[in-house]
């Protein structure tokens, strides 16, 4: 009889569940057929734009911080880099680089940098983001998983990784709010 009980509340919860995801699912449908007319010359829709999208207030973030937002399942790294980490990455020859870039040509703002936080090598979250953690022989990040090191522009210096952290699509809103995606 305890068992009967369970498994009618199981699955009393199982359906409650079910329903709550079929609402959620008609809503979901229900705006983007409402937005769309107010939307048509947009492609991808303003709502699936949403969800690749995360905006950042950037004003609470210090000069030598470092922030991990969610970034379409991913872990973005934001980094207020100091001035001495910005001389540091333009400071590189190119051909010292095993995947040349510019520092330049990885940031939009000088002082922000924002990378995909996933090493190029095998997917593992590279340490560099809390504080006192390791930053690698180059002041960026490390690696652990098989001992890659990357700069204060997020490239590849050291290991097996072969290509520098990607930088992934951003704007500017306004001064202090990027959006990522
Ligand atoms: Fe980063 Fe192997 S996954 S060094």
């Amino acid at each position: 009889m305890a068992d009967t009980v369970h498994s009618e509340q199981q699955e009393g919860g199982t359906r409650r569940d079910f329903l709550y995801l079929a609402t959620g699912a008609v809503g979901a449908v229900g705006v983007g057929a409402i937005a769309w007319p107010l939307i048509d010359t947009l492609n991808p829709s303003a709502d699936v734009l949403a969800l690749a999208s995360t905006e950042v207030d950037l004003s609470p973030i210090e000069v030598g911080q470092r922030v991990t937002v969610t970034w379409r399942g991913k872990p973005a790294f934001i980094d207020h880099r100091p001035e001495d980490a910005i001389e540091a990455a333009r400071a590189v020859p190119l051909d010292e680089l095993r995947d040349p870039q510019t520092d330049e040509d990885r940031v939009s703002k000088a002082e922000w940098l924002i990378l995909v936080g996933v090493c190029t090598h095998l997917g593992c979250v590279p340490l560099g983001q809390a504080v006192g953690s390791a930053r690698g022989d180059y002041g960026g990040w490390f690696c652990p998983c098989h001992g890659s090191h990357y700069d204060t522009s997020g490239r590849i210096r050291k290991g097996p990784a072969p290509l520098n952290l990607a930088v992934p699509p951003y704007e500017f809103s306004d001064d202090t709010t990027v959006v990522i995606g």
